[in-house]
């Protein structure tokens, strides 16, 4: 039988399209897991039915009241905060991390601090039902409502789920590991994960269920290849960390029901997850005596600044292209900052390698902290340690001017609370000087990098 010209054959991991069968993806190099695509999904009919009446829609007006989506708090106060003040009835949830570094553990804890009084549903296609009684029993938790069961068969799953009278959260940790009968490929493939989510979205919206799908955050940093699942859910939380360091950054990175940039700081103990209410210290080295390099900036992570300490080291070298390496820090900033130094103020960097670190493995986006970096390289180059009790703010743009950063009262507040005393801002307006509060820091207003170099060296 002569084969349909427009059949085409695709990878059913990472949907790369090919006109002829291959044993390995060039795209993802996964074996065997091209197939034909059979659907001619190419070929759309249009359907012209003129009689066939659909049914209409109806506009809402803007100046009626909202009704606010009821919240279910778990009381674990840095997780609420993360998702916007509490788990929205009826919203679907993802939660992507590193495997390893405490979704299933995260997701425990909060289900059974829910479960006192809701009916909470978790379903491992990961572990053994004894495998989830030992966390559970680690970690203590209470066991009232708290239904679990080892399954990945979702058509199972959704059909059980149909005859349970009562259903207020339900948890499938993780996507990757479900499967539908009707999706022709291996699960975690795209089009498992997406099909999957789908139904079990859609099951959840229309009985008014809390829906948390877990997802592995695979090599490319995104869950289950593309970042296909984002769109389709109300709210994505990040579990961030390093898995060496015990700290973890819950991080909202959307949230249709509340700010999308907030944290929670968590600590992995031997009892599992532990809230870190007051973060602000975390990040800074606790060694009494100055070191040169090293400065502090006023970061703000969602509404809540937090202090970090930002460390920097050079290293001769004989190489023609020295090192440049950052941790926790944009590697394109610091070689901006640098150039500026070189190009402007003949501070030479070429015959160094270059480490740039920020402590405690927090990471620092904010142009704001291009101040701290700067100093931070000043004193390393110097070699003359800046004073422990003084912090910088400010943007620097290629010309060496510093410019103002926003919410600069609240760092300066935070910082005067943990007994800082002196801050190296940029050069602000009459107005807000005068909007400042009088339990403000001590600052010092600096418009360029020249009068940085001559107060700090
Ligand atoms: P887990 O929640 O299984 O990670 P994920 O679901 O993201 O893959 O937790 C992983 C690690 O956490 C595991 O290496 C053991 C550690 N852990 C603790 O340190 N303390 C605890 O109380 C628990 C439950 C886990
Ligand atoms: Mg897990």
């Amino acid at each position: 039988m002569a084969k349909n010209s427009d059949n085409f054959y695709i990878c059913n991991i990472c949907n790369t399209q090919y006109k002829k069968w291959s044993g390995i993806c060039n795209s993802c190099n996964s074996w065997n897991t091209i197939i034909e695509n059979t659907n001619n999904q190419n070929n759309f009919q249009i359907l012209k039915q003129s009689n066939k009446k659909y049914p209409t829609i109806e506009f809402a007006n803007l100046s009626e009241e909202i009704i606010n989506k009821k919240r279910l708090l778990s009381n674990i106060n840095e997780f609420d905060r993360a998702i916007g003040g509490g788990l929205v009835i009826g919203s679907a949830i993802l939660l992507g991390g590193d495997p390893g570094i405490g979704k299933s553990t995260l997701i425990m804890q909060v289900i059974s601090k829910l479960s006192n009084s809701n009916q909470c549903y978790y379903i491992s296609g990961e572990e053994s039902v004894d495998q989830l009684k030992g966390r559970a029993l680690r970690l203590n938790v209470n066991f009232t409502n708290l239904h679990i069961a080892s399954n990945n068969f979702l058509n199972s799953i959704i059909e059980t789920l149909k005859n349970i009278k009562k259903i207020d959260i339900l948890v499938i940790d993780s996507i990757q590991t479900v499967y539908l009968e009707e999706v022709n490929s291996i699960a975690g493939s795209v089009s498992q994960v997406k099909a999957c989510a789908n139904e079990l979205i859609n099951f959840c919206k229309k009985q008014n269920i809390i829906l948390i799908l877990i997802g592995h955050v695979t090599r490319e940093g995104q869950i289950a290849g593309p970042k296909m699942l984002e769109h389709m859910v109300d709210c994505v939380l990040y579990f961030e960390g390093e898995r060496n360091n015990y700290f973890r950054i819950l991080r909202a990175v959307k949230n249709r029901f509340g700010a999308s940039d907030e944290i929670g700081v968590f600590e992995m103990s031997e009892q599992g997850l532990q809230e870190i209410d007051n973060p602000s210290l975390l990040f800074l080295s606790d060694t009494e005596h100055l070191v040169s390099g090293s400065s502090i900036f006023p970061a703000l992570e969602g509404s809540r600044p937090i202090l970090v300490e930002i460390q920097s080291l050079l290293m001769n070298t004989s190489f023609a292209s020295p090192k440049r390496s950052t941790v926790g820090a944009d590697l394109n900033r610091l070689s901006m900052i640098m150039a500026v130094l070189e190009a402007r103020y003949n501070f030479i960097y070429n015959n160094k390698d270059v480490y740039l670190n920020i402590i405690g493995g927090l990471k620092i986006t904010e142009p704001a902290a291009d101040l701290a970096i700067c100093a931070s390289l000043i004193s390393a180059l110097k070699n003359m340690p800046i004073n422990k009790e003084t912090i910088f703010i400010g943007e620097i743009s290629l010309s060496g001017q510093i410019r103002n950063v926003f919410n600069l009262e609240k760092r300066l507040k935070e910082a005067k609370r943990l007994g800082f005393n002196f801050a190296y801002i940029p050069k602000i307006s009459q107005k807000l000087k005068q909007s400042f509060k009088t339990d403000i820091i001590k600052y010092k207003e600096v418009s360029n990098i020249f009068e940085l170099i001559k107060l700090i060296t």
